[in-house]
């Protein structure tokens, strides 16, 4: 089964033929980086107006790469939601017209039930059940999965890992989005420079929390550069820090996310160990499990804990087009499909 899977939430326009679920026949992603570099941040009405020009030419190069006319596909599917609802629309609408022109069922996908399928993508199904994780830049939760069934246990009471990532570099001066470019000037730093809070919330709690991170990384910014005044402007006082003490920052911050996600994690483990179901399998998926001392920590974790990892690739763990195709097979094979009129929305079931 050859689906067309359609991604447009944020700022990727991004377009993928996926075989069976798992065979990514192609994969295309189109960033907008670069347009919103300048406003530290996504604008909305910038980014719809680039989706709209680019959701074309992505979906021909993606049907080019796969070596396949449109009309091969058995069914189209986009990301419906979460995400900026002008973005969305752009790629549920084209997704919608092909489906209708070419007389194929329509799928509608939630954006951060897809990152997990981003696992199973050029991989085996995973032993379930499995602890799902999603850490992007809107979401970070935890899912039992069964193979069918998602049942959400904990997910940020207020900013998401990636949201932290990119405020804590645009306090070090690193352009949006900051994630990648704070790892890369953690490389070298000492995590163990300054001691920031990770935010635990109870024993049995599987809920995050980031914000009390963001406000003691900006007090230890200030801090580093001998700011007095708490109200100071951070972005100007941490831009011209030296390398060395940016580094360190950005080690002390990176480490403390990292520590604080495994410890959800491994407490997630021990609470199905006491119920009598444990997990046997981690299935991971958002932007930030791009991070490479996230991902080792995570692998760490699943060979103590003796689970199957299914890791994503960076590019899949990143905003894509094949997850989204992804997760429309798992109901596309049952014969499932959406109504047309059916919404594209700013919200997830999970958000
Ligand atoms: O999943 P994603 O591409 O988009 C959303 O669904 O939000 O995640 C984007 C987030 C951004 O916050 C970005 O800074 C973060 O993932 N990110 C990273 C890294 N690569 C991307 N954070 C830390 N380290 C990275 N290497
Ligand atoms: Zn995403």
């Amino acid at each position: 089964m050859l689906i067309l899977g359609i991604e447009s939430s944020c700022d990727e326009t991004a377009a993928a033929m996926v075989e069976d679920g798992v065979r990514v026949r192609s994969s295309v992603v189109a960033s907008q980086h670069e347009l919103h570099r300048t406003y530290r941040g996504v604008v909305p009405e910038i980014a719809s107006r680039a989706h709209l020009e680019r959701i074309l030419p992505v979906i021909h190069e993606a049907a080019r790469e796969a070596g396949c006319e449109l009309r091969d596909l058995d069914a189209v599917a986009a990301g419906i939601r979460p995400g900026l609802i002008g973005s969305l629309l752009v790629g549920t609408s084209a997704a919608k017209g092909l489906a209708w022109a070419l007389d194929r069922p329509f799928l509608g996908v939630d954006h951060v039930e897809a990152h997990l399928f981003a696992g199973l993508l050029e991989s085996t199904p995973p032993p379930w059940p499995a602890l799902g994780l999603v850490v992007s830049g809107g979401h970070t939760s935890l899912f039992h999965w069964s193979g069918g069934r998602l049942r959400r246990l904990g997910r940020t009471i207020d900013d998401a890992a990636g949201e932290a990532f990119d405020k804590a570099a645009a306090m070090l001066g690193i352009p949006h989005p900051g994630g990648p470019g704070l790892e890369r000037m953690a490389h070298g730093g000492d995590a163990a420079a300054v001691r920031l809070p990770r935010a635990m919330l109870g024993r049995e709690s599987l809920d995050f929390s980031f914000s009390g991170l963001k406000t003691a990384f900006r007090l230890a910014v200030l801090a580093a550069g001998d700011a007095g005044d708490p109200a100071a402007d951070v972005v100007a006082v941490g831009s011209t820090l030296a390398n060395s003490t940016k580094s360190d920052l950005a080690a002390s911050f990176e480490r403390t996310v990292v520590e604080t996600i495994v410890a959800k994690c491994v407490r997630a483990l021990e609470l199905a160990e006491q119920a009598g179901n444990p997990f046997r399998s981690l299935v991971l998926g958002g932007g930030v499990v791009a991070n490479t001392s996230l991902r080792q920590a995570m692998l760490a974790l699943a060979d103590e804990a003796d689970l199957e990892a299914r890791l994503p690739p960076p590019r899949w763990c990143l905003d894509n087009a094949a997850m989204i195709a992804a997760a429309a097979h798992a109901r596309a094979v049952d014969g499932d499909q959406d109504d047309l009129a059916i919404p594209a929305e700013p919200l997830s079931a999970w958000s």
